[in-house]
């Protein structure tokens, strides 16, 4: 029979069979998973693991401070790298959405390498594969959307250079989300993590439509901010399967005081969806979204329109790129 505290025992010691003496690198990516195994690797190995969080600059407000204070004082060995500069550069006058996504993916791995030769050698790379990945790349399902966080997707093993020729670790590899998530309760990983709504790989960079651009960046930060506390504070976080604000290329007249405004317009999104494959637009109560409204245009000035997006998937996405 199940139980977490069973189940955590078998994984700690078939991680230590697996690893022996060898040294551990693992890429967190703020989510449950990656978090959860960090948790579990540093009771397994100690400081044989390093894991490192790859800051592109497209998170979200006080994310990377957030996943610190979760993994350090449980004692996980953790390096932060503050990659936004590489980052923006690269995607700077890049608006194609699928083009944005493969230099984030390109942008992370190189950094990645380049945090994996500095705190190297290692002679293992884990990673939070769960049982319906593995089903789904057994069928060839996988789909193009793992994110720059999912090194799997980007390159196998056999596709890092020799001197980065890792073994892999994936003890969650018969585990599904919910288990993991029993196991992160267990291991002390804060709820505001373990029960996070899903964040894509690309993260704000999908959600700004168009070009990247530092100011951008900033506002949706301060927008999102607003819609996930106000979402959290009402009470209506979990109820959604996942919320997301996105900064549009519009501009609109509005008018503010005596004076005449030409701003941006921003789209509130939140779904409920079992598999993500399909979603219903969540219905949030009118009161709240009025709130949420009033906060966002009374907060950022350079918003002066705020609109709910109504639509299903399909046949819209969740994303908006
Ligand atoms: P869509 O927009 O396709 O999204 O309905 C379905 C789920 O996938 C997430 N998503 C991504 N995750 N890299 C990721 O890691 C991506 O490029 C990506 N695009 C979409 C999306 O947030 C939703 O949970």
């Amino acid at each position: 029979d199940w139980t977490a505290e069973h189940i955590v025992e078998e994984l700690i010691e078939g991680v230590r069979q697996q690893v022996g003496e060898g040294r551990v690198l693992l890429a967190i990516s703020g989510g449950v998973d990656s978090s959860t195994l960090g948790l579990l690797l540093a009771r397994a190995i100690g400081e044989k693991l390093t894991a490192v969080f790859i800051d592109h600059g497209l998170l979200r407000l006080g994310e990377r401070e957030q996943v610190e204070a979760a993994l350090r004082p449980l004692g996980v060995h953790l390096v932060t790298v503050d990659a936004t500069a590489e980052f923006l550069g690269a995607l700077s006058g890049v608006s194609d959405p699928e083009e944005k996504r493969k230099i984030i993916g390109r942008e992370f791995i190189r950094a990645f390498e380049r945090e994996a030769r500095e705190y190297g050698p290692f002679d293992f790379l884990a990673q939070g594969t769960l049982y319906p990945d593995v089903i789904e790349s057994a069928g060839g399902l996988s789909s193009d959307k793992s994110g720059a966080a999912n090194i799997k997707s980007h390159h196998n093993v056999g596709g890092l250079p020799d001197d980065l020729a890792f073994q892999l670790v994936e003890p969650f590899r018969t585990l599904f989300k919910d288990e993991v998530r029993e196991i992160a309760a267990l291991l002390g990983l804060p709820d505001a993590v373990r029960m996070r709504h899903p964040f894509p790989g690309p993260g704000l960079g999908i959600r700004i439509l168009g070009e990247i651009t530092p100011q951008k960046l900033d506002i949706l930060k301060r927008v999102d901010d607003i819609f996930i506390s106000g979402l959290r504070e009402f009470g209506l976080y979990d109820s959604c399967s996942q919320a997301l604000a996105v900064l549009t290329p519009i501009q609109s007249v509005g008018v503010m005081g005596d004076e005449r405004t030409y701003s941006y317009t921003v789209a509130l999104r939140a779904v409920t969806t079992g598999d993500f494959m399909t979603a219903e637009w969540a219905r949030l109560p009118y009161d709240f979204l009025a709130t949420m409204s009033s906060r966002i245009v009374n907060q950022v000035h350079e918003v002066n329109r705020v609109v709910y997006d109504i639509t299903g998937k399909p046949p819209a996405t969740i994303e908006w790129e």
